[in-house]
């Protein structure tokens, strides 16, 4: 298989803008990484105001690296990150989610040996009793598996509800722009149908995703947009209807296709994508 290669040097170019809606978020030439080893090379991505964005490559390509870029989580070594017009580069993640920029992290992020109530309170500490009141009335209708158990202790949910629980703690928040990592990761397809419904009725309501995934198909059903990355730099980028076939090359066709209901093993990287970034200097 022949690896995709850049069509044009889209990280010289800046980000282009759909023209139909203006930029929620937008990354320009973000480079990041881990002490002295480099993940990502002058991305530059935009995610217009009120659609949903794939970003889409293979194990290690950098997707999660993107997320907690912009979620402030890791800070970018050059570049800048735009979300709603103001230039959030240098912000701290808790002035970020406070603008409305919400991540759902990759994983279970809940805390075990608290209530399944606890732990959304806890999610929605830093907001008005008002707006916690109907956070809780939202995580609750938007899962009510959730509301069954909304006693018992996180650590004791299955796997699948762990991560309902972990993305309800985001979703029923108020926000502009949700980042969601591989929120299907492992889970039987009855659940993942769950999660995917949810972010289509948030979507439908106004909020923008931007959408690492694994299961290609669903991850590309949701978004008009897609992102291409691999090895830290984005190889394309555009209409979902045009990408999709370059996305499949992309993505070993084992990940890319719908989920089996059992975990997924750890993948193998591409023969297009050895190991890692560069490292710096
Ligand atoms: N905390 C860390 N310390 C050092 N290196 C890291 C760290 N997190 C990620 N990396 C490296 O950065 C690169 C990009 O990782 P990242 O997690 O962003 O990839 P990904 O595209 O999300 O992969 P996957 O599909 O497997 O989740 C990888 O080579 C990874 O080993
Ligand atoms: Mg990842």
């Amino acid at each position: 298989m022949t690896p995709l290669q850049p069509l044009s040097p889209r990280g010289v170019a800046g980000p282009v803008q759909p023209p139909e809606h203006p930029p929620l978020l937008e990354l320009d030439q973000v480079e990041a990484g881990y002490g002295p080893y480099r993940a990502l090379f002058g991305v530059s991505f935009v995610v217009p105001a009120g659609s949903a964005v794939a970003l889409v490559g293979p194990n290690g390509a950098g997707k999660t690296t993107v997320a907690r870029v912009v979620s402030g989580l890791v800070r970018p070594s050059a570049g800048t990150i735009r979300f709603d017009g103001r230039d959030v580069t240098r912000w701290p993640a808790w002035r970020i989610a406070r603008a409305g920029l919400l991540h759902a992290p990759e994983g279970r992020s809940v805390f075990a040996s608290l209530s399944v109530e606890e732990n959304l309170v806890l999610a929605f500490k830093g907001v008005d009793r008002r707006t916690q009141a109907e956070a809780l009335e939202r995580a609750y209708s938007s899962f009510e598996r959730l509301a069954r158990r909304k006693d018992q202790a996180a650590g004791t949910l299955s796997g699948g509800e762990q991560r309902m629980l972990s993305l309800a703690k985001v979703l029923a928040l108020p926000r502009r722009l949700l980042v969601v990592d591989e929120l299907s990761l492992g889970l039987a397809p009855a659940i993942v149908d769950e999660v995917f419904d949810a972010l289509r009725r948030i979507l439908a309501a106004g909020t923008s995703i931007l959408v690492v995934e694994q299961h290609l198909e669903r991850a590309l059903a949701l978004a008009e947009h897609v992102v291409l990355l691999s090895r830290g730099r984005v190889l394309r980028e555009g209409p979902t209807a045009e990408l999709s076939a370059d996305a499949a090359v992309l993505i070993p066709p084992a990940v890319g296709t719908l989920g089996t209901g059992r975990p997924t093993p750890p993948q193998p990287r591409a023969e297009s994508d050895p190991p890692g970034g560069e490292r710096l200097g």
